[in-house]
């Protein structure tokens, strides 16, 4: 079922023309900008948020626990959302949670600045495990969730990146925010319920969705199938959508998550001195690298719009 959301950010965000790049790559190009939501600095996951938290209060929670990396932009809005509705906000960390199988990225994560500054502020409790494997961290959160239990708290869980049917239901709801037809839209995608949305409400039209992944991880299409097949059972919908629905793009993600790449970060320096319009390193940076590269090849074109997810407070990770 889903719950009436909680609202948090001010809708609709922001949708305009990037008048400059759009003579440079000769396409009509737009961006979304939900990196202003008016809700904590910002970000995708206050759409999600809404619902998720609608949940959490009427599951009677007193607690809410989820993971991440330490400088998750996610956990800087859940834990603004817990302020706002009274609820404790724990949070198992990483600075840089890897896939084993590719092993550890030679790169230090951060954990100061930034997301963890206002997590501070926001009296959010990170618990820090040193790097390790995502189902280590997984395990971390499941621990700490069980011992809050014992300890009498009601604990609502919380995925990764809020990326359940009902967080990516926040982003089915997002698509009806923008007016007139696109050709493309793209994204970043990393917990995958952003795109899984997005897709899923412009399913069967003639708007295509892209999703750049932010971690090259190919388990994002499986996260993704999971997701839209979710929708069709929350929604009462049958889209019966499958991984040739979905369109992932691996090649922008760089060496591994949490490591910015070379083309992220010239791309976010082109937005921020084209239109001055900042981005961040990790996710909506790659995934504007991918979208420069596909408009440079011929591979989209027309109406584009750039679904920009926010992030910015990591740009002051140190
Ligand atoms: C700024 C930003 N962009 C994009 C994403 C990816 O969104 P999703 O997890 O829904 O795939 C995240 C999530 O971690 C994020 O923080």
């Amino acid at each position: 079922m889903i719950p009436s959301p909680i609202r948090l950010i001010q809708r609709p965000t922001p949708c305009h023309r990037l008048e400059r790049l759009s003579a440079e790559l000769g396409i009509d190009l737009w961006i979304k900008r939900d990196d202003l939501t008016g809700f904590a600095m910002g970000g995708n996951k206050g759409r999600k948020l809404e619902y998720l938290m609608a949940e959490a209060v009427q599951s009677r929670a007193n607690v809410v626990v989820t993971c991440g990396a330490s400088q998750s932009n996610f956990i800087r809005q859940l834990g603004a959302a817990c302020s706002m509705l009274g609820m404790r906000c724990v949070a198992a960390v990483m600075d840089l949670p890897y896939a084993a199988v590719h092993g550890k990225p030679d790169f230090e994560g951060s954990h100061a600045g930034g997301n963890v500054l206002l997590d501070g502020i926001l009296g959010v409790e990170l618990v820090r495990f040193p790097d390790d494997d995502w189902e280590v961290l997984y395990a971390h959160a499941e621990r700490i969730a069980d011992d809050l239990e014992v300890a009498g708290s009601a604990v609502y869980r919380i995925p990764i990146g809020g990326s359940s049917p009902l967080g990516a239901y926040a982003f089915v709801e997002a698509a009806s925010e923008i007016e007139g037809p696109f050709d493309w839209v793209v994204t970043a995608s990393s917990s995958g319920s952003t795109q899984a949305g997005l897709a899923y409400a412009w399913h069967g039209t003639e708007t295509r969705v892209v999703g750049v992944a932010c971690d090259p991880e190919p388990e994002i299409m499986e996260d993704l199938v999971r997701l839209v097949t979710g929708l069709d059972t929350l929604t009462g919908g049958a889209k019966q959508m499958a991984e040739r629905d979905l369109d992932l793009r691996l090649d922008w993600a760089g060496e591994a998550y949490g490591v910015p790449s070379p083309a992220g970060v010239a791309a976010l320096a082109r937005l921020a001195r084209r239109e001055g319009i900042f981005l961040d390193p990790i996710y909506s940076a790659k995934a504007f690298s991918g979208l420069l590269a596909l408009a440079k090849r011929g591979e989209i074109g027309g109406r584009v719009l750039f679904w920009h997810t926010g992030g910015t407070p990591a740009l002051f990770a140190e």
